[in-house]
């Protein structure tokens, strides 16, 4: 019997993955000033890699015995980058909510699905941080590095 529920979890994250290509691929035509040179080819690089983390979903819901996803989830854009950034980050963490849930939807028979994700998760993580970077939400705690220096020192 097909696992619906890691069925419907799986399209959740691809229909977030979906999202996220043309989400990208619209913010490197919208960013414009200097930041421009370096976000242009930053936001490709991220829409190329969602559509590959979208065919990996289809392909697994098929394989699974269900039906992907053609629903792309909301497609947020600006034209201010701080806004881009941050938009960025709340699909990536929506992304990262589904595959948590696919993960927990995984029985004994879908181990390697459940690996498949596991590699996923990490990935997406990495997205997560470093947008948290990006937006300054996430900093290095510059007092407690110098103290921990003057200790060492
Ligand atoms: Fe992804």
């Amino acid at each position: 019997m097909a696992n619906e529920e890691l069925i419907d979890s799986l399209n959740r994250a691809l229909g977030l993955e979906l999202a996220g290509v043309i989400q990208y691929m619209q913010h490197s035509f919208l960013v414009t000033g200097a930041e421009r040179e370096v976000f242009r080819g930053f936001f490709r690089d991220l829409s190329g890699e969602a559509r590959d983390h979208a065919e990996t979903l289809g392909d697994k819901v098929v394989a699974l015995g269900g039906v992907p996803t053609v629903e792309p989830g909301e497609i947020r854009q600006s034209t201010d980058l701080g806004e881009m950034l941050r938009q960025d980050l709340e699909l990536e963490r929506a992304a990262m909510e589904a595959y948590m849930a696919a993960w927990r939807a995984c029985t004994d028979a879908e181990l390697a699905t459940k690996f498949l994700l596991e590699e996923r998760i990490a990935s997406e993580q990495k997205h997560i941080e470093e947008f948290e970077k990006l937006t300054s939400e996430r900093k290095a705690n510059v007092t407690r590095e110098r103290i921990t220096l003057r200790q060492v020192g």
